[in-house]
């Protein structure tokens, strides 16, 4: 390959609580991967503090961009474009990245590529899968997404199946809180989970009138959170572990069962899972297995990628690069994207 068809993208995110930069060639390839996460700062306040994430990111916008060059062995010359999460997302948080791409495009005149944060987390299964081209199914579970897409092409996106109510990263992150166990509470439970019992309680698994491939995890959510009123009022001990390991299976299932028959039912031997809970230990482990049942193949991040990052971003930004999407510098933080607007 020529120098000439090597395309490196400078990737910024800050949707959330984590700043992150990352410099990637070709879409797949990822020379660098920075990520500042102010978790540590948002566990004081049991959740995201808006204001507070967007102080932060820009305290750390520049040192994560400048580290994540220094690692990648390059400068702001070698960069072909810059990508850039605009949405959805916090607004403050998203402003910062957004204000920092079209600063670093402007001054050294190169293209600007919005990303969709969601179009993001489902690249990372590029990353480390150089064989995976679209079409294929992919469960996106995010902290504020869950849904069931068909991946048509690069960027292009059949939404099957969506939450009616939470999302399961937000489904975990408010059972956590009620046992204690803190913020975030999805690798808080998944390690609680490790010890426990998933059969140890019963909890309901909802099932959503209308399409079989949407979610709900509110019925569900309210069930663990009456338990552990009924526990306190009536003072009996709950065992965590056991209470964890339940709630997840019951979650896990909910996830999995619906992926796997959504694959079966649209015709598609390849499965991919995406976003934070994708990192979950009990999802991967049930979906390899029931995946490797039904004769799909099972593509997932590694668990670093499945969170937030930039090196996503980069890979997304990479093929909408490719197809010629391009922003003005009228690029503005949209909190609340759609999955395939542009
Ligand atoms: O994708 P992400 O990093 O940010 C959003 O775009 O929302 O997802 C964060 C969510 C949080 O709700 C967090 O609790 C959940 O992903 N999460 C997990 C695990 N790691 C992160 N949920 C279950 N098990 C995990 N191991
Ligand atoms: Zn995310």
């Amino acid at each position: 390959m020529s120098s000439h068809d090597e395309v490196f993208i400078l990737a910024i995110e800050s949707s959330c609580d984590e700043t992150a930069a990352a410099v990637v060639k070709n879409g797949r390839q990822v020379l660098s991967n920075v990520i500042s996460s102010q978790i540590d700062l948002h566990t004081l306040f049991g959740g995201v503090v808006p204001e507070i994430a967007s102080r932060k990111h820009i305290e750390k916008i520049n040192p994560v961009i400048t580290q994540a060059l220094k690692d990648a062995g390059m400068t702001l010359d070698d960069i072909t474009a810059i990508g850039v999460t605009y949405g959805p997302g916090l607004v403050g948080a998203l402003l910062v990245g957004v204000a920092e791409a079209k600063a670093i495009a402007y001054a050294k005149k190169k293209p600007l590529v919005g990303v969709h944060h969601i179009e993001g987390h489902i690249s990372a299964n590029y990353i480390e899968n150089p064989d995976l081209e679209p079409p294929f199914v992919c469960l996106v579970v995010s902290g504020g997404h869950t849904h069931l897409v068909i991946v048509k092409d690069y960027g292009v996106f059949e939404i099957i199946g969506r939450t009616r109510d939470d999302a399961a990263g937000e489904a975990f992150d408010k059972v956590a809180r009620a046992v204690g166990l803190g913020y975030p509470g999805g690798p808080k439970i998944d390690q609680a989970a490790h010890g426990g019992n998933p059969h140890a309680l019963e909890f309901p698994r909802a099932k959503v009138a209308g399409n079989p491939y949407d979610f709900s995890f509110s019925g569900l959510k309210s069930a663990v959170l009456n338990t552990i009123n009924h526990a306190k009022m009536t003072g009996e001990t709950i065992v965590v572990a056991d209470l964890a390991a339940s709630f997840q299976n019951a979650v896990v299932e909910a996830l999995s069962d619906r992926a796997v028959h959504a694959a079966k039912e649209y015709g598609y031997d390849r499965l991919a899972i995406a976003g934070g809970v994708a990192s979950n230990t009990a999802l991967r482990e049930r979906l390899q297995s029931e995946c490797k049942k039904a004769g799909i193949r099972f593509y997932r991040p590694s668990p670093i990628l499945c969170t937030d990052n930039a090196a996503m971003i980069g890979a997304a930004a990479y093929y909408e690069y490719q197809k010629g999407t391009r922003h003005g510098w009228d690029l503005n933080a949209i909190p609340n994207l759609k999955l395939g607007e542009r």
